[in-house]
């Protein structure tokens, strides 16, 4: 199985927009590899511009945020290239889109590595972090699985918040839960229709 780090990838959008929006990358020879499932507004706008922007963040409420129509996070420019660093990164790359393997569903894309900056340090690993990273992925696919699975997840999970949790990781969670209740709550009232 790959290594695959959770990230931030910000882009532009063919009117020069910020796009924010979390992906899991790779790493290949030396390459990094973002492979997004198609319609993806961060797909058109690495395509276009053939630049991406890796944000290496500890802020999970931006992961967290982003999934639940909170989008506007602080920013600032790149330094090499044309593009934006989320203010919160503790590293950022800026890349360029080198090869580009073709698929139907899932493309996969390569990009170079142009630029790194380290801004601020590790501090060291968070569960609460990963209890909330864990939740965003199961909220992007809310519509492909069976809620008692998502019930269950959240109940384990949740150790990780009540013991090791700080303001930022409760807020990101709160979000999490109120958009998985009112999934519940809209498939329950399509059910009732
Ligand atoms: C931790 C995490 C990792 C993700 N990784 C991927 C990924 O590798 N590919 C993908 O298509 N979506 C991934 N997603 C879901 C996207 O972030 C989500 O669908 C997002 O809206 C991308 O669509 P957009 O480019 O249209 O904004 C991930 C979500 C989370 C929370």
């Amino acid at each position: 199985m790959p290594l695959i780090y959770e990230t931030i990838i910000t882009s532009l959008d063919a009117n020069g927009q910020p796009h924010i929006a979390p992906f899991g990358i790779r790493e290949e020879q030396g390459l990094v590899l973002i492979a997004p499932f198609r319609p993806s507004a961060s797909l058109d706008n690495l395509l276009h511009h053939r630049a991406a922007v890796v944000n290496l963040t500890d802020d999970v409420r931006v992961f967290a945020g982003v999934l639940t129509g909170r989008r506007e996070w602080p920013l600032k420019p790149a330094q090499k290239m044309q593009g934006v660093v989320l203010e919160s990164a503790l590293a950022h790359r800026e890349l360029e889109l080198v090869e580009i393997r073709e698929h139907e569903v899932r493309p996969e894309l390569l990009f170079r590595v142009v630029h790194e900056v380290q801004h601020q340090p590790f501090r060291g690993f968070n569960r609460a972090q990963a209890a909330v990273i864990e939740l965003a992925v199961l909220v992007s696919r809310l519509h492909m699985l069976p809620m008692e699975k998502i019930d269950a997840e959240i109940a384990y999970l949740n150790i990780a918040i009540e013991k090791t949790a700080g303001e930022r990781e409760l807020q990101a969670w709160q979000w999490l839960i109120e958009c998985i209740e009112n999934h519940k709550a809209a498939t329950d009232s399509g059910n009732m229709a």
